[in-house]
């Protein structure tokens, strides 16, 4: 038997973890010959119901599940783990202003950065799903200087997925016959989903769609489909959340396919004009476990513009916290 891998979970009483969970323990992130253990982060308020999916849990007798740890304790929930899924934040309420909600998920990160840099393996990988995921991952990483940026990443899987969604239909066709979406930038509606070097069935995709859908109604869509899910479902995005991150986490470790690449948002190294240090979605290929951002595409103006857009709000995000840097 191998030894158990420790997968951390904040937020674990929430709607993503309770889809996320359960896919963790049986096995969909590692396989199905890595044990693990799922070490999971709540708030005191919401200890109860944790302990309630926890029964659940137990209730699946999950064959690779080798131990549940509950705790409120950063220090105990990352101690020795190789896995963060940082989804836990608080949510916008009623007349929240956008600046008083990253105020106070940026206290959560930091919190949580200083203890990963002091707990974790040291060959982390932490994946920041919690809004707004762009610069809480930036916060963490000012505040985990033992880790590096490397170790650190955010969540535009879910953007990413719902534009090859989208294309797919479009074009019908399955999922598998597209590759080279990318999407650009911040996970908020600013976010560039862009189709410029796209391919279905290896044909450009841009080629088989009117420029009008792609301007007018793709990049709004893909922009806005958050939202919508709230509008029609009642309640946010939660199992394809869910989806989205053990994708995120599953290609992190085992590697991007040879003639595709995904987009996640790291810290920037100045690729594409973008300030370094500014964690932002690029297109990125995987391998053995260590993310590069793709180099060199051609980017017209159209592109261009709407990658400074997103920069600049980044930066604007970066200033309301800079106290927390
Ligand atoms: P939820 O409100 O159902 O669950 C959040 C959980 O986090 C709650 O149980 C809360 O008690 C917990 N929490 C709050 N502060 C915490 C702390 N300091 N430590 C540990 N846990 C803490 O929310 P849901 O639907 O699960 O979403 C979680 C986050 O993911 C939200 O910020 C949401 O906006 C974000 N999200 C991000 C997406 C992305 O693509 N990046 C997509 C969908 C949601």
């Amino acid at each position: 038997m191998k030894t158990p891998i420790d997968i951390a979970v904040t937020g674990a009483a929430g709607q993503i973890s309770y889809s996320l969970l359960f896919r963790l323990a049986s096995g969909e992130l590692l396989g199905p010959e890595q044990p693990i253990v799922l070490r999971l982060l709540e708030v005191p308020q919401a200890m109860q119901t944790l302990q309630g999916v926890v029964m659940e849990l137990n209730d699946c007798a999950y064959p690779l599940l080798q131990k549940i740890v509950m705790t409120d304790d950063p220090k105990v929930a990352f101690d020795n783990i190789d896995y963060a899924f940082l989804v836990g934040a608080k949510p916008r309420g009623p007349g929240m202003l956008r600046a008083d909600l990253l105020k106070d998920n940026a206290e959560i990160f930091r919190v949580q950065g200083k203890a990963l840099n002091e707990y974790a393996s040291r060959r982390v990988k932490v994946l920041v799903t919690g809004n707004p995921a762009n610069t809480n991952a930036l916060i963490a990483i000012s505040n985990a200087p033992d880790l590096g940026p490397d170790c650190f990443t955010a969540m535009a899987m879910l953007d990413h997925k719902r534009a090859i969604g989208q294309l797919a239909e479009k074009c019908g066709v399955i999922s598998r016959d597209i590759k080279n979406v990318m999407v650009w930038g911040n996970h908020s509606c600013t976010q560039y989903p862009d189709l410029h070097h796209a391919k279905v069935k290896g044909l450009d995709a841009l080629s088989l769609v009117e420029r009008e859908w792609f301007v007018n109604e793709f990049i709004p869509t893909v922009q806005h489909r958050g939202t919508e899910v709230i509008k029609v479902r009642g309640q946010s995005s939660a199992a394809s959340a869910a989806h989205a991150a053990i994708e995120h986490m599953r290609i992190w470790a085992h590697g991007t396919e040879i003639d595709d690449w995904v987009s996640m948002a790291v810290a920037s190294d100045g690729s594409y004009g973008i300030e370094e240090g500014l964690v932002y979605s690029f297109p990125v290929t995987v391998a053995d476990g260590r993310i590069s951002i793709v180099k060199a595409l051609d980017l017209n103006e159209f592109s261009l513009e709407r990658l400074r857009l997103n920069e600049a709000e980044l930066k604007e995000e970066r200033q309301a916290v800079k106290h927390l840097l």
